[in-house]
């Protein structure tokens, strides 16, 4: 297991890079799949995830080049009826393979997926959306079965809003017979990311970013190279950490329209936050206003920021009440801030603070993803010495974690297992 030892206390200062977006690459590798020629992804963030779903296609039989931020797939020697397990344990987001095995062979046998534990995570959106299109879905021992003889365009209206079963849906629809309508569909950027990627391929996609997405099935798909858009969640990330260290951090290949919700929830905790047309500069204040912070779906503020903008109100004095309204019980990065002093309490759907508190350095675990962001924060603003073990968890959505924290003036440095992400520099 891997930790990362923190010395705190010191304000983040300089320029990081934001990397391509692991919600988009997670989705975009699927979709790949459907072309009948080779497509080129960029600006691939250099993180688990992404390099698990590449061992995941090549066992599939796809062709898959990779290295650094670009992978080049082709989809068409794969063997269409093949089982698929184990490895897709390790992600949430390998039931894309769902979508684009069924859009591209008219059946998928995937093993259901993985991925943080943040209370339940059902699929039957996904399955509801399949089943629309025509197609016959099984769960066979954690093995989902879907075939369908002929996928037809359907109108389906979303219950929840879902950016998994969203994409998922696109993906199974594009090469379906007729129009499919999505109604109540998720808003994200990662989703119109997708949909580009598809209308390069020649799919013919409308209103994605909207709450009704259009697909008129075609027939086939072409290779193209398509670009990543930035990850708006590290974007967010860094932000969070540069105003808790009180530092004056300019964050660069950054989309400012992404990431309105949070800078307007900074600027109401009175962080001073400048826009430019692809960069954010965020710099810290000494007293922040204790606000409350309900998530909901895009354009709202991100359920993956509630985590870490916990840690940073936990700053500010007076009481700020943090409500998610998607995860029930995405809360377990709690009982790891209270070990280093934060005074918070969870009550249902809500983490209630009472900010103030001066953090001490101690010794936490990462529970998941954005849980590990959020103690690594807290790690940052804590004169003294914090270990943050669980960082596999955090490896799977922040690329060069230490490299970028180092660059930007932090004092961090990864120990345990032999050191072998070719990126990251160990901090002195
Ligand atoms: C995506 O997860 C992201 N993951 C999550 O980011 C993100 O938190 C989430 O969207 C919400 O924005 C990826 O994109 C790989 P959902 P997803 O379907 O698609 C319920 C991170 O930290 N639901 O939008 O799995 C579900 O339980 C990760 O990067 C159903 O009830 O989330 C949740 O309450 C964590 N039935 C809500 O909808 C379904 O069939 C939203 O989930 C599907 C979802």
């Amino acid at each position: 297991m891997e930790k990362l030892i923190i010395n705190g206390g010191n304000p983040l200062h300089g320029t990081v890079t934001i990397s391509g977006a692991k919600n988009s690459a997670v989705a975009l590798i699927p979709a790949a799949l459907l072309a009948d020629g080779p497509v080129v992804i960029e600006n691939l963030p250099n993180i688990q995830d992404v390099g698990i779903y590449a061992e995941i296609l090549k066992e599939m039989g796809a062709d898959v080049l990779f290295e650094d931020d670009w992978m080049e797939i082709d989809g068409r020697p794969m063997n269409p009826a093949q089982k698929l397990n184990g490895k897709v344990k390790k992600l949430r987001a390998s039931y894309y393979l769902w979508g684009a095995l069924l859009g591209k062979f008219g059946e998928a046998q995937v093993g259901l997926p993985g991925g943080c534990d943040l209370g339940p995570r059902p699929v039957d959106l996904h399955i509801k959306g399949f089943q629309a299109l025509g197609a016959k879905v099984e769960n066979q021992k954690g093995m989902m079965v879907i075939k369908a003889k002929k996928l037809k365009g359907a109108r389906i209206y979303l219950d929840l809003v879902s950016v998994g079963a969203t994409i998922n849906i696109m993906l199974a629809a594009t090469k379906a017979e007729g129009t499919t309508i999505i109604e109540n569909a998720a808003r994200e950027p990662e989703i119109v990311d997708v949909a580009t990627l598809l209308n390069n391929m020649g799919a013919n996609i409308k209103g994605a970013g909207t709450d009704v997405i259009r697909i008129k099935g075609v027939e086939k798909l072409r290779g193209c190279r398509h670009t990543i858009i930035p990850d708006r969640i590290e974007a967010g990330t860094y932000m969070i950490a540069a105003a808790a260290t009180r530092g004056d951090v300019t964050l660069e290949n950054v989309i400012p329209k992404h990431l309105e919700s949070v800078t307007a929830k900074l600027r109401e905790i009175g962080v001073d936050v400048e826009e430019a047309d692809d960069s954010i500069r965020v710099r810290g204040q000494e007293k922040y206003r204790a606000v409350d912070v309900k998530t909901s779906p895009y354009p709202g503020f991100p359920t993956d920021l509630q985590q870490p903008i916990t840690a940073l109100l936990t700053l500010a004095k007076g009481t700020s009440i943090v409500t998610d309204n998607i995860y029930s019980a995405r809360f377990r990065h709690i009982d790891e801030l209270r070990r280093m002093g934060a005074a918070i309490k969870v009550e249902g759907r809500s983490a209630v603070i009472d900010g103030g508190n001066k953090l001490l350095g101690a010794k936490v675990v990462a529970t998941d993803l954005r849980a590990g962001a959020a103690l690594m924060i807290a790690g940052l603003v804590t004169a003294g010495e914090t270990e943050l073990d669980g960082l596999e968890h955090v490896d799977r959505g922040y690329e060069n974690l230490v490299g970028k924290l180092h660059s930007l003036g932090a004092e961090v440095r990864r120990v345990g297992r032999a050191q072998t992400d070719k990126n990251e520099t160990n901090a002195s």
